[in-house]
């Protein structure tokens, strides 16, 4: 998407029901939470940290002040992940979330049964 789309679809998320929060180092933005409260659930749309400040720990953080400043400790939090963003997968465990639901698809065009798991992700049965 261009950065115009990116803007656009932003502020239609902020305009709704999402909230975001903005993480700066010495004034500089460096990551952002968008999510979505629910009377009994936090849904995590996107977390995302600057290019070249990933793999220091700043992602983690976000996460640490959104559960001890930010959201309240009574609700499940949730978060969807691609199963191909391998990183991500293994961050989202390694900040406590635990895997819950698998999406499975085949596309238009597939015959289905290729295998694409990610070794982040853990095989089941035969899988
Ligand atoms: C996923 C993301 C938010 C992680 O942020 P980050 O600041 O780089 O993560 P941290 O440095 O706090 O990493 C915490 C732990 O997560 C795991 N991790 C993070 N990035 C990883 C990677 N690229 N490969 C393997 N493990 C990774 C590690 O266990 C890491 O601990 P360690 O550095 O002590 O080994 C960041 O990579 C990002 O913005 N990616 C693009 C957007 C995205 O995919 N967001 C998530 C889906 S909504």
């Amino acid at each position: 998407m261009s950065i115009p789309q990116l803007r656009e679809r932003m502020k239609g998320w902020l305009e709704g029901e999402y909230k975001a929060v903005a993480f700066s180092i010495d004034a500089d933005p460096t990551a952002y939470a968008l999510y979505r409260e629910g009377t009994e659930e936090i849904y995590l749309r996107q977390l995302f940290v600057k290019r070249g400040r990933r793999r220091q720990g700043i992602g983690r953080e976000a996460v640490r002040i959104l559960r001890r400043e930010i959201w309240p400790s009574d609700k499940r939090l949730t978060v969807e992940v691609l199963t191909a963003n391998e990183p991500a997968v293994v961050f989202w465990r390694s900040v406590g979330y635990a895997d819950y639901c698998l999406t499975l698809e085949i596309m238009p065009g597939e015959t289905g049964g290729q295998a694409r798991t990610p070794d982040a992700l853990p095989r089941v049965g035969n899988a």
